[in-house]
């Protein structure tokens, strides 16, 4: 399932470097995978497209019977152009403004609401309305502190323990909660921390609180490996439980309610390649320093928060280890994909792929010293296509001078 490398070495040469390229035969794995792994038969896996907004990527999920997580308002607007239904889109914004509400109240998709106050903005504005309620699980946990969405300490959800509040204002505007959710981070190793947030959202779930309910949505979160020796978590086994506890639930509710996932990481970052290109090295005293032509604005998740990213030398898959760091060209120390990472021996002109790059990291980027984000390519069943070309420097300033007008 993996591109092999010399056909990555093929693309860098035919669409130049830093390139991404996604691999849709992947997504569309990933995707049947979580179909399989969650045994509940009115499961609804609802993309989270922050995590990759290419609109190849989009059209496959909808044509694979997807349903889209959003986030802001220009989200819902790409992803009806791919051709998701204001029906199959949940709006998940947060500290929202009110003119987006009214945007997307009258858009027709529906609105995840995450505190009070805007619970209580919202009830006085459009009474009788629907709305599914972001709850904050008081679970930690996610692959590092800046991905943790649970817990007091973060700005996400309305907090437990204030469902007594919740229930005060949906009465006072007639407001019918149909939908409940909760999101406790991202890269999530601990299956325990799965089953405690479902169990602390279900807790508050029963029908005396919420008796107009359609769904449940569990968030995303799914864990990836990124490093060589990460272990998957046993996916079928997870996906089982939960369909147990989910059921559990649903005969005690009185229903047959639907399950939601918002998977980004887990359908799309293993589909995706960043291709670099070495064109400086330098020897510093024995530590080894290989340059390359992208940075961290093009690919920023190792920078932001220590994330791991494989490196293959596609150049010299066979050549004998040495540890590098390796650097972008931005005028920041900091510019690195990696640190001391052993990798196959690197000449100038090699060309590098750094791995797991289909999920935030060209939806991350921008063009901080003034470089265009790289090209992005899409691969579906043998077909190879351009799916974002990269500005020139004249087209990147001609919207920068449009921006100021
Ligand atoms: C509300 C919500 N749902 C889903 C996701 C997707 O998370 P992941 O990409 O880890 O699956 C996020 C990530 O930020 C999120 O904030």
């Amino acid at each position: 399932m993996k591109i092999d490398s010399s056909q990555l070495i093929e693309l860098a040469q035919k669409f130049g470097t830093p390139l991404y390229v996604y691999n849709g035969d992947m997504i569309e794995k990933r995707y049947n995978d979580l179909l399989n792994h969650i045994t509940w038969p009115k499961l609804k896996i609802l993309y989270a497209m922050k995590a990759n907004y290419n609109p190849s990527v989009l059209k496959l999920i909808h044509q694979l019977g997807g349903s889209l997580d959003t986030v802001s308002p220009a989200e819902i607007i790409l992803g009806k152009k791919a051709g998701f239904t204001s029906g199959n889109i949940l709006y998940t914004a947060n500290n929202m403004t009110d003119s987006e509400v009214n945007d997307v109240h009258a858009s027709g998709v529906l609105l995840n609401i995450g505190s009070l106050s805007r619970l209580e903005k919202y009830g006085k504005r459009f009474p009788g309305s629907k709305v599914c309620l972001r709850f904050n699980p008081d679970v930690v946990a996610g692959a590092h502190k800046k991905i943790q969405t649970g817990g007091k300490l973060t700005k996400f959800g309305i907090l437990l323990e204030d469902v007594g509040v919740v229930k005060k204002i949906s009465e006072t505007y007639d407001l019918k909660i149909v939908g409940l959710h909760e999101h406790t981070g991202s890269g999530i190793d601990d299956t325990n921390a799965v089953y405690k947030s479902i169990h602390n959202l279900l807790s508050i779930a029963g029908h005396r609180n919420f008796p107009n309910l359609e769904f449940i949505d569990f968030g995303g979160g799914f864990q990836v490996p990124f490093e060589p020796d990460e272990e998957r978590i046993d996916y079928p086994k997870l996906g089982g439980e939960i369909g147990r506890i989910f059921k559990d639930y649903c005969v005690e509710y009185g229903k047959d309610l639907e399950m939601y996932f918002e998977p980004g990481k887990f359908i799309v970052a293993e589909s995706g390649y960043m291709l670099v290109t070495v064109n400086t090295l330098k020897d510093n005293r024995g530590r080894l320093i290989a340059g390359t032509d992208s940075g961290f604005p093009q690919l920023i998740r190792p920078m932001f928060y220590d994330a791991y990213h494989h490196i293959v030398n596609l150049s010299n898959v066979n050549g004998n280890e040495r540890n590098y760091d390796v650097c972008g060209n931005i005028c920041e120390t900091g510019d690195r994909f990696a640190e001391q990472r052993p990798i196959s021996e690197i000449r100038e002109g090699d060309i590098l792929s750094i791995e797991n790059a289909g999920a935030y990291c060209y939806a991350m980027g921008g063009v901080y010293n003034l470089r265009a984000m790289p090209a992005e390519v899409f691969i579906y069943k043998d077909d190879i296509k351009l799916a974002r070309k990269r500005l020139t420097n004249e087209e990147l300033v001609k919207n920068i001078i449009g921006e100021c007008e």
